[in-house]
């Protein structure tokens, strides 16, 4: 049986809504309090038993490469000073059993690009796609509840959550019938539909496992959505061939693409921060209670 050992990371987006904070920066090494999203999504993969972590960068994207590497520095200035609890943060980014490489994404043309600059280093298994601005948590983690889905089945798996009608042109929207509970089998999906035509109210998240036959059909589509080579789109292309399934995971989204959904993570991580948990929460109450006596 093939296990998923690789994940895929698209980080070349121009992370146009986070500007003028995305300039020189992707927008997956936004802190979550303290902790970049690229980072939440590997300690995911990991969790799930992923070893080689593939990312796709773009211009401006070298802070990730750095992230993932080992700082002499830091690291020198930490041990001198006897700051341990920092030190083994700093080195526990990337354990040593994990392998990470890198593969540059010349133009931002569409997700399905991505994904297909990947081909070389994903070879012929199959592989997870990770997007780092949806900060999903469960427990298990998500990525190993589809690893699970994927071992089951051994179809193409999709992560997908009930969404707000209106919100479909957001996403890439599933048709299909449910299977099994929370396991659904697809029978279309569309990229970002109005919600007139929306086929069902499953919108995908940004995690998928793929078998490498997509690779046949990313390099065969057009531009879809946006204008973009939509990833969506090879997903439609890959079920003429062979059987993809949606899967309902079990756990809590946060869309840090947005900036309402990253400040909500904010929010919520700090009040569990061990460091400024209570002193935050203190403040967050007061806050509130001000804003209503004002009202
Ligand atoms: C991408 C995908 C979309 C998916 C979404 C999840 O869109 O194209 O199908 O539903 O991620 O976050 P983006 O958010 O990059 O526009």
């Amino acid at each position: 049986m093939l296990n998923v050992t690789k994940a895929v990371f698209p980080i070349a987006g121009l992370g146009t809504r986070f500007l003028p904070a995305t300039k020189a920066s992707a927008k997956e090494m936004l802190p979550i309090v303290d902790k970049p999203l690229i980072q939440y999504a590997v300690e995911e993969a990991i969790a799930a038993g992923i070893t080689e972590m593939i990312f796709v960068t773009g211009r401006s994207k070298r802070a990730v490469e750095d992230h993932f590497d080992k700082s002499y520095e830091i690291e020198a200035e930490l041990e001198m000073r006897g700051k341990t609890q920092l030190l083994d943060i700093v080195r526990s980014i990337k354990p040593s059993h994990i392998d990470c490489f890198y593969v540059r994404q010349p133009e931002a043309l569409g997700l399905g690009h991505a994904v297909l600059c990947a081909e070389k280093m994903v070879g012929n298994h199959p592989f997870a796609v990770m997007l780092a601005d949806d900060l999903l948590e469960g427990d298990p983690p998500v990525m190993k509840q589809m690893i699970e889905v994927f071992d089951h089945y051994h179809s193409s798996v999709l992560g997908v959550e009930i969404i707000a009608p209106e919100d479909s042109t957001s996403y890439g929207v599933v048709a299909g019938k449910e299977w099994e509970e929370s396991i659904i089998k697809l029978s279309g999906i569309v990229e970002k539909p109005e919600p007139n035509v929306a086929p069902s109210n499953l919108g995908v998240v940004g995690r998928y496992i793929l078998k490498p036959r997509i690779f046949e059909h990313l390099r065969r589509i057009k531009p879809g959505a946006g204008s973009e080579l939509q990833l969506t789109d090879a997903i439609q292309s890959l079920l003429a061939d062979e059987q993809v399934l949606a899967y309902n995971y079990r756990g809590r989204r946060f869309d840090c693409g947005s900036k309402l959904g990253y400040l909500k993570a904010t929010v919520e991580f700090a009040l569990r921060h061990p460091e400024v948990a209570q002193e935050f929460g203190a403040w967050l109450e007061s806050r509130w209670s001000s804003a209503q006596a004002k009202a």
